[in-house]
């Protein structure tokens, strides 16, 4: 297994599934395999008696809206967006301190640590295609996210809201948006880097939210950002800014810009770690989305 496995990444994962046998009391309208998404609600009763219903379809046409099986895609306030467009654009990184409601953070939180350790794999450094484990460089432990879990999802929906709000603002072309947890245990850390080399990786836009709760300043661990390597000073010892980790704080900066390390630290740190990307030629080869 690649250190990097990545998440299947197919388009109509997020869309509800639904088994519909010939045993079943309900059949879809006519025209609802061609067009699945318009269809989708369309249910009509094929026996008037004699079953039940499936406790998970809706009583009636009207009662659609109140389903929950695909969440809807949050909306990200305009001038929220046009804040962060702005940063993003003037400085090249924003912090935000509390983005997402606290209720997908909990559920993102508890998520996180119903993981199995066995299922945290080992982060590789260096370039995608140059995967090499060195310890004293990182030693945070993934686990990529794909939308199994609904907090995940409901997560995903608004980074992809941010995606469309950022691609109308500032003509980025982001394609994709990739995340996993990351998991630094006492006394771990991720020395000085990059998470993109001009040229050599897709990543455009790095993005880290904090999972966990009452982080203190003597946890550690914060994210220190140093200058830009393009418009600052590339051998800067001094950080730019420094992150506390704190629940529901989020960064976002330019991949191949800023350096950035993770300090040691002294518990267990909770974090989502994601990049939106842009699909370009690398070596020849087109980088697919799955
Ligand atoms: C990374 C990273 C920063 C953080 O995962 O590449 O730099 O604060 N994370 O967790
Ligand atoms: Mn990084």
């Amino acid at each position: 297994m690649p250190i990097f496995c990545k998440p299947s990444r197919r388009r109509d994962e997020n869309l509800p599934r639904l088994t519909i046998t010939d045993k079943s009391p309900w059949r879809l309208k006519g025209g609802m395999r061609k067009g699945f998404a318009s269809g989708y609600f369309q249910y009509i009763r094929r026996h008037e008696r004699g079953h039940s219903r499936p406790p998970d379809l809706p009583r009636s046409p009207s009662l659609n809206t109140s389903l929950n099986l695909a969440p809807p895609r949050p909306s990200i306030e305009e001038p929220v967006l046009e804040n962060i467009a702005d940063a993003l654009r003037r400085d090249g990184y924003i912090v935000l301190h509390a983005p997402l409601p606290p209720s997908l953070l909990g559920g993102m939180l508890r998520h996180f640590r119903s993981i199995d350790d066995d299922h945290f794999k080992r982060a590789g450094i260096g370039r995608e295609d140059e995967h090499q484990l060195d310890r004293s460089i990182r030693s945070d432990r993934i686990f990529w996210l794909d939308r199994d879990n609904p907090y995940v999802s409901a997560y995903l929906n608004w980074m992809e809201t941010l995606r469309l709000g950022l691609n109308r603002h500032l003509i980025l072309g982001l394609f994709d948006y990739e995340c996993h947890y990351a998991y630094y245990q006492r006394g771990t850390c991720y020395k000085k880097h990059l998470d993109a080399f001009h040229g050599s990786t897709n990543r455009v836009l790095s993005t880290v939210l904090y999972l966990t709760p009452n982080w203190q300043p003597r946890d550690g661990g914060e994210l220190a950002i140093y200058p830009s390597v393009l418009h600052g000073d590339p051998d800067a010892e001094e950080p730019l800014l420094r992150v506390t980790p704190r629940f529901g704080q989020m960064v976002i900066f330019l991949s191949e810009e800023f350096p950035h390390e993770v300090l040691p630290v002294q518990r267990a740190r909770y974090s989502v770690t994601g990049w939106f990307r842009v699909n370009s030629s690398l070596g020849g080869t087109v980088d697919p989305a799955s």
